[in-house]
């Protein structure tokens, strides 16, 4: 009886988030980059209310590239992180939209720029555009009473506004904020010290000495990038991974730094490199500065917990993040659960009741314990990836995501580590909804001799 009331309990705060059955759901979208378009997108086709509150004065987020860094025309930092030069990671065939394919001209690996045409096109096919309020940051979200206060500030005029939502969907990326290592000397150091999200173009490292950090997508991307041009290019890194590239005889492998002085940095292995420039390609951190302790979430620049399903909050939850995730199509993954949020909200299936929830994530973070993971792991999906889309259709009645996804990412991954400067060249194409084939088409990349 005592667990029929709490799970009758959560139900009602689920499903009827309004006071009675005659108020309709309201839901406010933060983001217009691919996780709120995609958001948009569903909750439009549910016929639900929402809002879509955009900082920026442009769709696609962090697709959209800008030669400018640090902080805009009205004071908001620039968000983006694109470089000229970048071409996908994944294969397109596993960064599509449901239902809306690349154009076919599109190359296998597409540049920002085409991708971001295809955002804009998307934009344009589902006619979202006017739902969007663009120039409008959010500053607080707040739980009062059973609703969501959300504040919003127009971006010149600083006019605030405020509204109440039952629903908050939260679409604002995390690959924007730097987390900078903070290596001891870097203040003495004379050369020039970045984060790759101030990585634009690799023109200024022309005829250089040039130290990047860290061995993840992009230190790996921005590295070739840089290697085309710079003197040298000494590559500081403690990643495991064997990466069989043939690199250039210019390129320097280094263990982690353990100093900087004036004029260059001093390796774990005692070894010296005199240096003009430095790209940390360290990653990012989570960054919601507009939520507060009503959230009841902790907040930790590698992590945000407790969420269920990589993306409920569980003390609240009402509250959902869309790809949150690392180490997936990620695109994919923000499709299915911005599926999964409609069907949430449409009113399709039910929540498990907090405590559930909360078992659930509790044993994925003991096992990350057990196996002295740190908690920035949870977000991690991995090899999990495919399970997680069994998981999430067989909840919420959503079409499942084909296993053929993640084959794909999986091969593009160890294709990647054979050679980074040819596992562009494969096109990916796919068969059903288990299979693919793989060929190599070289004519799609031309390596610009040095
Ligand atoms: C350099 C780089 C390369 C990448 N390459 C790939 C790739 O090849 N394949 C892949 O699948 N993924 C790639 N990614 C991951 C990429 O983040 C995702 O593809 C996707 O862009 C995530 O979309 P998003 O909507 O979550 O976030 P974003 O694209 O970052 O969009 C977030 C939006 O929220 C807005 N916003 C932020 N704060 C507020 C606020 N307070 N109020 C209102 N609006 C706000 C921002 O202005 C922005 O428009 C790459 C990322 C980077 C940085
Ligand atoms: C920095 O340290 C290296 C290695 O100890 C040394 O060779 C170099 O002269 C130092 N540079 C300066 C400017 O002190
Ligand atoms: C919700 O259920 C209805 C009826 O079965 C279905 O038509 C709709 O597509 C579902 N919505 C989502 C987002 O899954």
């Amino acid at each position: 009886m005592f667990m029929f009331a709490i799970f009758l309990c959560i139900c009602i705060s689920v499903q009827l988030p309004a006071m009675a059955t005659t108020t309709k759901p309201r839901v406010c979208i933060i983001g217009a980059g691919i996780a709120g378009l995609c958001s948009a997108r569903y909750l439009k086709e549910e016929g639900i209310f929402f809002t879509l509150l955009e900082a920026t004065n442009y769709v696609g987020g962090t697709w959209r590239y800008d030669e400018r860094v640090g902080i805009d025309e009205f004071g908001l930092r620039i968000h983006t992180s694109m470089y000229k030069h970048l071409r996908t990671n994944l294969p397109k065939s596993v960064m599509e939209l449901k239902n809306y394919p690349m154009p076919n001209e599109y190359p296998s690996f597409p540049s920002w720029d085409l991708y971001y045409r295809y955002i804009k096109s998307f934009v344009r096919h589902f006619n979202l555009k006017n739902y969007i309020k663009f120039h409008h940051k959010v500053i607080s979200v707040k739980r009062i009473g059973d609703k969501w206060k959300v504040k919003h500030e127009h971006v010149a005029s600083k006019e605030q506004f405020e509204e109440s939502y039952d629903y908050v969907i939260i679409g604002t990326g995390h690959h924007s904020k730097p987390n900078n290592p903070y290596i001891p000397g870097e203040n003495m150091f004379k050369g020039t010290i970045i984060h790759s999200h101030d990585y634009r173009v690799p023109d200024p490292y022309k005829g250089r000495r040039v130290l990047i950090v860290g061995a993840g997508p992009s230190g790996m991307d921005i590295s070739l990038d840089v290697a085309e041009v710079s003197k040298t290019l000494v590559h500081s890194h403690h990643s495991k991974v064997n990466f069989n590239t043939p690199f250039p005889s210019h390129y320097i492998k280094k263990p982690d730094i353990q100093a900087f002085n004036e004029s260059g940095a001093i390796f774990t292995d005692g070894s010296f490199e005199e240096l003009d420039d430095v790209i940390y390609c360290t990653g990012y951190s989570y960054d919601y500065p507009f939520l507060d302790e009503s959230s009841e979430l902790t907040l930790e620049p590698q992590s945000i917990t407790p969420l269920y399903k990589y993306m409920v909050n569980i003390n609240q939850p009402t509250m959902l993040f869309m790809g949150l995730v690392v180490r997936a199509c990620l695109v994919v993954v923000i499709d299915a659960q911005s599926q999964y949020a409609a069907a949430l909200i449409k009113g399709n299936f039910t929540l498990p009741t907090k405590e559930v929830m909360m078992s659930e994530w509790q044993r994925q973070a003991d096992n990350l314990k057990s196996s002295d993971r740190p908690l920035s792991h949870i977000h991690l999906l991995a090899e999990k990836e495919d399970q997680y889309y069994g998981e999430l259709a067989s909840q919420s009645g959503i079409e499942r995501v084909p296993p053929v996804f993640f084959k794909i990412r999986t091969t593009d991954t160890a294709t990647k580590l054979e050679n980074l400067y040819t596992y562009r060249n494969y096109v990916y194409t796919v068969i059903d909804r288990e299979n693919f084939i793989k060929h190599y088409e070289p004519i799609l990349y031309i390596k610009k001799e040095r």
